[in-house]
């Protein structure tokens, strides 16, 4: 069974997942049963060195084509942001083609929307690459866990300001220069001030707290603080004393019932079971009554692991043809709360 991908976007995520996808074909066909074929790829500049073998009439800068087009099967979208990564992505999936994205901005603030458009098209949209870069988080939080009644959810889930805060902390360099190196390593967004502001952790924090509480937790509830205000004092004292800044993202109910949702830095003592996690690895815990205390953990950021995700998604919405939907948080049934904007 030969499924034709098309992919929006081909930045580091993207690149690296065409790449894959290119080189890897044989080996997943062999393993999964699944025969992914890159179609057709739409990029931005089709002036511009790509890290991938493929016949230029497969390139295009329009991505509305790719979509509308009938002999593609499956849409992939790492464009990145609300528009028009979101207008492609319910274009696609009411033209009853699944979806893989790694969007968590769209999925954070337009899920509902996303994932009521897929249920009336009856296909799949797939984010497991949105949340926790190669970490396998999202789907054993919808799936696996989904009879669990969560308490908490909450963790290290940026990868670039774990890497600027690892730096500053191990190695004394500046932020300045951490976050170069995040940026040339391909861990930062590709306008960093999401990263430090807190902004792209309070998209993810909102996607978990979401899967988690069964109850959508918009991002502009997310209380939020980024790293910008962490000096290298902030940093040194933090050592002195035997603790470790890091940004937590944090989900759990208050005793009004409410989920409440918060990004900021705390300064962790140096046993605490998050300080040993450094560099780009992110790690989410998730506790429940039943199960008890959970971590996923590995890395949260940059083109393999991130793309390795996407083919995880890939595969299932491709194997499965109309796979389980992994955003039944988002799902448009009523809620308990009810939310504006
Ligand atoms: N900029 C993000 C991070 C990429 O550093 O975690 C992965 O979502």
């Amino acid at each position: 069974m030969t499924v034709r991908v098309g992919v929006l976007g081909a930045g580091t995520v993207g690149g690296a997942l065409v790449n894959r996808l290119l080189s890897d074909r044989d080996a997943i066909r062999l393993k999964s049963g699944v025969d992914l074929e890159v179609r057709r790829v739409a990029v931005r500049d089709l002036a511009k060195d790509r890290p991938f073998a493929i016949k230029a009439d497969r390139l295009t800068d329009d991505a509305l084509s790719i979509v509308t087009d009938p002999s593609i099967d499956v849409i992939v979208e790492v464009i990145g942001g609300l528009e028009p990564a979101g207008a492609l992505v319910l274009a696609a999936l009411r033209s009853g083609k699944p979806v893989v994205t790694a969007n968590k901005e769209l999925i954070a603030t337009r899920g509902q929307e996303i994932v009521e458009a897929a249920k009336r098209a009856g296909v799949s949209v797939m984010y497991e690459a949105a949340v926790g870069g190669g970490i396998p988080v999202i789907r054993p939080l919808a799936e696996s866990l989904a009879g669990e009644d969560i308490d908490v959810v909450s963790g290290i889930v940026n990868g670039t300001t774990n890497y600027i805060l690892t730096a500053m902390a191990k190695e004394g360099r500046s932020y300045d220069d951490a976050l170069a190196e995040a940026q040339r390593l391909g861990y930062a967004e590709a306008d960093p001030a999401d990263d430090v502001s807190g902004r792209d952790a309070a998209f993810k924090t909102s996607i978990l707290a979401s899967l988690a509480f069964g109850e959508r937790v918009a991002p502009w509830e997310v209380e939020s603080e980024g790293i910008e205000g962490v000096t290298a004092d902030d940093v040194a004292s933090a050592t002195e004393k035997g603790e470790v800044i890091k940004l937590i993202g944090s989900a759990q109910r208050g005793i009004d019932g409410r989920v409440e949702a918060t990004v900021k830095p705390l300064s962790l003592p140096g046993d605490h079971p998050l300080a040993g996690v450094n560099g780009v690895t992110n790690a989410i815990f998730i506790e429940g009554p039943s199960v008890g205390r959970l971590l996923f953990t590995g890395p949260g950021a940059g083109g393999q692991p991130t793309a390795s995700a996407m083919l995880g998604d890939l595969i299932q919405v491709a194997s499965r043809g109309r796979g389980p939907r992994t955003g039944s948080a988002h799902d448009p049934r009523p809620r308990r709360q009810v939310l504006h904007r």
